[in-house]
């Protein structure tokens, strides 16, 4: 396994390029399955859980190319085989979005059950209510979902849970709606922009969808869909990641590939901290020359402040000046960055889904443990600010939702190298 070895101090200075969203390109490679063609995906990032999900795709008898420029191609050759085995589900839980594609276009699907991960039990019975009012038979067996549907039937479905909306609920929900007979309307949808993002790949598909990125979607069904080429929006989550690493270090970065209207809550968020977030056309630069001040925030589902960005945030606050509160209201349990922290020398407090974070002077480095995608991230931006080193296990936890994180932190100044065991 390898690991990350970060020599803290340096301010980062230069340009990065935002790759493609991961969890755009995740349900978008799903929805390919639906289309007759050859579909054509552009800015794919190169990601373990995107290896994953071809992987699956090969599985369900689709063929996958990667050209050099990232230009992915997907067509679907045999559809005899439906079966998400859960050897290949338990290393992504996204995989759960081929489900509704599936039951769609062939009218049977069988995926293993995803199971929880680090930052929560991560049920789907959202998934499985929305597809039941389309008409879909869903029976559980050995820890497999198995639906089957001769044809699906318009409906009108609320889809929302006691946290609120669901991301890849809605995507599996509006995939599967396509080509159902008749309307559906689905009430309290994820306005994800990567859910958005699916929209638009699936109405150049063919697909009649209206509401895309509000709460409430209205899909016509149609007879059938065909491929189509889609370029994937930029990661909101990775360019927020940066605008944290360059105000963690006092530093400058210019983010190309960068559509701040994806991230109003986190720009208004990291002003209110003291990071000068300055927008150019397709791009920002981020930087911070001060203290930095306290701030309380609550995670909420778009377009609040995003979950995926919550344990890189604290990981800034570390360090300000006072106090902050972090509600987590998606992943009250999204909290395993916190010991790490504290082994770093930070101070922070955890009231229940509340984490009490008090400014220190400085983190220091030491020997951490990754745990999870985004946790992991934050650790890697301790490391950057702290004095001296911090050596970080797991990193195939990072590897799953950022492109080559350590090259680009390299090329923007960074001291860190991957080592490994
Ligand atoms: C997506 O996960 C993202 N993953 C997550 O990003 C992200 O944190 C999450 O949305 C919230 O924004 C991908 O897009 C691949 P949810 P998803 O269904 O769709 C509860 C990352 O780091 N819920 O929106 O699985 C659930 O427990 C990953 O890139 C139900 O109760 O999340 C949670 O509390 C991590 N029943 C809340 O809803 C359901 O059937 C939101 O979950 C489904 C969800």
């Amino acid at each position: 396994m390898d690991k990350f070895v970060i020599q803290g101090g340096g301010r980062l200075k230069g340009e990065v390029e935002i790759s493609g969203s991961k969890n755009a390109a995740l349900p978008i490679l799903a929805a390919a399955l639906l289309g007759e063609g050859t579909s054509v995906l552009n800015g794919v990032p190169d990601l373990a859980d995107v290896r994953h999900m071809v992987d699956l795709l090969g599985d369900l008898g689709a063929e996958v190319s990667r050209g050099d420029d990232g230009r992915m191609e997907i067509s679907v050759t045999d559809e005899s085989h439906s079966h998400a085995e859960y050897d290949r589900v338990r290393k992504m839980r996204a995989s759960i979005c081929v489900l509704g594609p599936l039951l769609a276009r062939r009218g049977k699907a069988r995926v293993a059950m995803p199971g929880g991960c680090a930052i929560g039990s991560r049920p789907i019975n959202l998934h499985l209510r929305g597809l039941r009012a389309l008409g879909a038979k869903i029976d559980l067996d050995g820890g497999d979902v198995i639906a089957t549907a001769d044809r699906l039937r318009g409906s009108s479905i609320f889809l929302g849970g006691p946290f609120g909306s669901t991301v890849l609920g809605t995507a599996n929900v509006m995939s599967a709606a396509t080509l159902a007979q008749g309307t559906t309307v689905i009430e309290s949808a994820a306005c994800e922009p990567e859910i958005v993002d699916l929209a638009n790949f699936l109405t150049r598909m063919g697909a009649k969808i209206r509401g895309a990125g509000s709460p409430r979607l209205v899909i016509e069904g149609v007879e059938a869909l065909n491929a189509a080429e889609h370029t994937v929006v930029p990661d909101r989550i990775e360019a927020g990641t940066f605008m944290i690493a360059a105000a963690l270090t006092n530093g400058e970065v210019t983010l190309r590939n960068c559509c701040t209207d994806h991230m109003m809550a986190v720009v208004d968020k990291l002003r209110e901290v003291g990071v000068i977030v300055e927008q150019t056309n397709g791009a920002a630069v981020a930087s911070s020359v001060r203290r930095l001040e306290p701030a309380d925030v609550t995670t909420q589902p778009y377009p609040g402040f995003p979950t995926d960005l919550q344990a890189q945030l604290m990981t800034l606050l570390t360090l300000a000046d006072g106090n902050s509160a972090i509600t987590e209201k998606v992943f009250p349990d999204r909290f395993m960055h916190v010991a790490e922290l504290l082994r770093m020398g930070a101070d922070i407090r955890k009231e229940g889904p509340t984490a009490i974070v008090t400014g220190v002077r400085q983190l220091v480095g030491a020997p951490v443990m990754a745990s999870d995608l985004r946790a992991s991230a934050a650790l890697v931006l301790a490391g950057l600010v702290a004095r001296g080193q911090t050596t970080i296990q797991r990193v195939y936890h990072i590897d799953r939702g950022y492109e080559r994180i350590e090259l680009k932190l390299r090329s923007l100044g960074a001291n860190i190298e991957r080592v490994s065991d």
